[in-house]
């Protein structure tokens, strides 16, 4: 009797998962990865010494070295030259530091040392002591890799995906925002500067906020993103905009517009509005965008989160001809056609959700069903992406999941710019009033 319930039972549970099953299995034989834990990188130099170094691009032959000290009175300086060890150069610049309810940052240091060269690997170090780093330039001309991950975090799957992409021998890093999901636990922006510090001192990063930027406090921290704009500032001001969460810039024949899903749409939009007027197709005919919460997204995972943002924005960005917009926020991989206003488009963006860095939340498994007919594939896996431009009109993008030892090609595709279609003539809105931006320092 006992044995009969038991059985009944199994047979029970077998059917339920066999029901569950299909759910999570869209793809035929996936192993699908678990989540996987979190890595604390820890500090294990001395107080004078560099830690967390990245690079960011400041204008066209520069770059921002920026890190943090334990110890106040390390110089704000980089020394550098293109030889290990020989540092012909050195620039000085700045510090700051930020205090989030009882949590004190170390020193965070940003210097901006150039004009650089092209193509160039630069050998530096910060503060006058400490290891040596090198970081090289993107080139002066097409072709230029760029790699992408969303929502990275700070787990087992992040540093498969940050080991994935380096790699690749990538030009420059796009990152739609989610960094460190520290989530208002400030020790964790430090070991995320950590962790990503061997990728992140040796090609720029530049990144566009998330919500787990956000950090806002009743009150006390009501504006937030105080760690996110200490630490990872950006070249905004370079490009007119009055604020590290939008901004845009050029490199190598493409202007890229970082978007904040979470900073006003009114000021953002008369920025933006001044920014796509401003493009000059002879000198950049690729235009990439980039946004935290996606406008299109057949994931059950924030459903309707980015429709604000499309609605304000959308209408501008197609008829300065986007040739494409990456977004993250939802943990899976997702790759649309060429769309405008729900509709399949031939001038429109190709819209891609790559929010599978590795975050600790996991996977968003569930999918409408059936499949939209504009979404073309899609998968949640971690991984990352790599946009190839090739010259003034092809370009090759690949998605790459991360299993295991090797990042396996999943989803890829030729495209070419509208800017080489004489069907999708940019339409430039009319009553923009141009502000003067610098682009050089
Ligand atoms: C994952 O990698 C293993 C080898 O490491 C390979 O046999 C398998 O086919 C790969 N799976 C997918 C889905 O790519
Ligand atoms: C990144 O790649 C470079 C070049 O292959 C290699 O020298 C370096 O050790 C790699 N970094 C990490 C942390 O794996
Ligand atoms: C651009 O690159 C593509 C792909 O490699 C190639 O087929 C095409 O001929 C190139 N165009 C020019 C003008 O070089
Ligand atoms: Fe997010």
């Amino acid at each position: 009797m006992q044995k009969k319930l038991l059985f009944d039972c199994h047979i029970f549970l077998v059917s339920i998962l066999f029901l569950v099953w299909p759910h999570y299995a869209s793809v035929v034989n996936l192993v699908r990865q678990p989540p996987r834990p979190i890595v604390f990188t820890p500090h294990n130099r001395p107080e004078s010494h560099p830690q967390q170094v990245h690079v960011s691009l400041v204008g066209k032959n520069y770059m921002k070295v920026s890190w943090v000290t334990d110890e106040s009175r390390v110089p704000s300086t980089v020394d550098y030259g293109t030889t290990p060890g020989k540092y012909d150069s050195s620039g000085t610049g700045e510090h700051t530091s930020y205090r989030y309810f009882f949590y004190t940052s170390g020193k965070i240091h940003h210097v901006t040392i150039g004009p650089l060269l092209p193509a160039t690997t630069y050998y530096y170090r910060c503060g006058g002591s400490g290891p040596e780093f090198n970081f090289r330039t993107p080139p002066a001309n097409f072709p230029i890799e760029f790699a992408v991950a969303g929502d990275l975090g700070q787990t087992g799957w992040t540093a498969t995906t940050l080991n994935h992409m380096n790699a690749t021998n990538y030009d420059v890093l796009l990152l739609p925002g989610d960094l460190s999901y520290a989530d208002t636990q400030q020790p964790l922006w430090d070991s995320f500067g950590r962790l990503v510090e061997p990728y992140a001192s040796r090609r720029p990063w530049m990144v566009t906020q998330g919500n787990h930027e956000q950090e806002t406090f009743p009150i006390i921290y009501p504006n937030g993103f105080k760690a996110y704009n200490t630490r990872w500032p950006m070249p905004y001001e370079l490009s007119g905009s009055k604020s590290n969460l939008y901004y845009s810039f050029d490199v190598v024949g493409t202007h890229i517009i970082m978007l904040g899903s979470y900073a006003d749409f009114s000021d953002q939009y008369k920025w933006l509005a001044n920014d796509v007027a401003r493009i000059d197709r002879s000198q950049t005919p690729w235009v990439v965008v980039i946004i935290h919460a996606p406008w299109y997204n057949s994931n059950l995972a924030h459903q309707g989160e980015g429709e604000s943002m499309r609605v304000a924005m959308e209408e501008m960005l197609y008829n300065s001809r986007v040739d494409i917009v990456f977004a993250g926020h939802v943990h899976a991989y997702e790759r649309f056609t060429r769309i405008y206003d729900n509709n399949a488009d031939p001038c429109g963006p190709i819209h891609i959700t790559i929010g599978d860095g590795g975050n600790r939340e996991g996977l968003a498994m569930l999918y409408k069903e059936p499949k939209p007919s504009l979404s073309i594939f899609r998968e949640s896996s971690f991984g990352h992406g790599r946009l190839r431009i090739l010259n003034n009109t092809h370009a090759h993008w690949s998605w790459h999941r991360n299993n295991d030892t090797t990042a396996v090609v999943a989803d890829e595709i030729w495209f070419q710019s509208l800017s080489s279609s004489p069907s999708c003539i940019p339409k430039i809105e009319p009553n923009v009033q141009l502000t003067q931006v610098n682009d050089e320092l």
